[in-house]
């Protein structure tokens, strides 16, 4: 295990920093270096932020992709967002159903003149990318549906509570120096249909730049609200360390909203790497194993 703030050590072509998304619940830590040892398929950090996210995606226990949350009416809306700092080109997608929503993410950055492609669009790109759709959730996921439904859902179950936030993303930077970051998520539970959070949207729950890639974690109002990422990531090009600009986020977002479970993952083209989170608990992994952040205190509002 190391801590954030460390820096690079490890022989590896790209260097990947990987997160489950933080929690306001307790949770026992998941260990997420699988997710960083599939992106060793690329080279390219690009590459390498995409096959991370993929299998984040595909674990059942992480709400993105197979995991995702149902909103109030039953539907299945994913959003997620990838930027390649190198060149500035950013690709996102909201509001689809499909079980690897960071693949279309990376086809609206590399085959579209856009950034964000939504709705009928965005469901039509995923057909002709071959993309598989996403049937249904998870069953824990259903039956955490059916419990709002039938009002049996515990006093932290209501739209942006601590307990209901979760995310995945990740950042990496390739031996060209290159640095990319990138987000996907089912969403926050409780929330309406249409809804769209902050992981497609480029500054607020990610942001890359030749100096540094950020992601960022929480009830996506809040980062969008403040531009998180773009915040946390314009510190560091101005010379702070990435531990630091995290954490000052964070003071940041703690200001405007004491309660709410927050994260930030950054990393720089030096490869030094930064995280924080209020929250109970955050599951992190890189290229030296399972990651502690540094945590800030949460002040519950129950
Ligand atoms: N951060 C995930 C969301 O708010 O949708």
């Amino acid at each position: 295990m190391i801590d954030a703030g460390g820096s690079a050590t490890e022989d590896q072509s790209v260097r990947v920093y990987v997160h489950g998304g933080v929690s306001g619940r307790t949770r026992e830590a998941r260990d997420l270096t699988y997710a960083v040892a599939a992106a060793q398929v690329s080279s390219s950090a690009l590459g390498a932020v995409e096959a991370a996210i993929m299998k984040l995606e595909d674990d059942p226990e992480l709400n993105a992709g197979y995991g995702a949350v149902l909103n109030v009416a039953g539907g299945l809306e994913l959003d997620a967002g990838i930027a390649d700092g190198s060149t500035g080109a950013v690709g996102a997608v909201a509001g689809i159903a499909v079980r690897n929503p960071i693949r279309l993410a990376r086809a609206v950055l590399e085959h579209t003149p856009h950034v964000l492609v939504t709705g009928q669009g965005a469901a039509r790109l995923a057909e002709e990318l071959g993309l598989a759709p996403l049937e249904d959730t998870t069953p824990s996921q259903r039956a955490r549906w059916q419990e709002s439904l039938s009002g049996k859902a515990s006093a932290g179950d209501g739209f942006g509570a601590p307990e209901q936030v979760d995310t995945v993303g990740a950042v990496a930077l390739d031996e060209r120096g290159r640095l990319c970051a990138g987000s996907s998520t089912g969403g926050v539970a409780g929330q309406m249909a249409g809804r769209v959070g902050d992981s497609p949207l480029f500054g607020a729950g990610f942001y890359a730049s030749r100096a540094v890639a950020v992601i960022g974690t929480g009830v996506g109002e809040l980062f969008i609200e403040t531009l998180a990422s773009l915040r946390a990531g314009h510190l560091i090009e101005c010379g702070v360390a990435p531990q630091q600009a995290c954490e000052s986020t964070l003071a940041m977002l703690g200001e405007r909203r004491a309660d709410a479970a927050a994260g930030l993952l950054a990393l720089d083209d030096e490869g030094r790497v930064g995280a924080a989170y209020r929250g109970d608990s955050w599951s992190l992994a890189g290229p030296e194993g399972i990651m502690d952040a540094v945590r800030l205190e949460l002040v519950s509002r129950r």
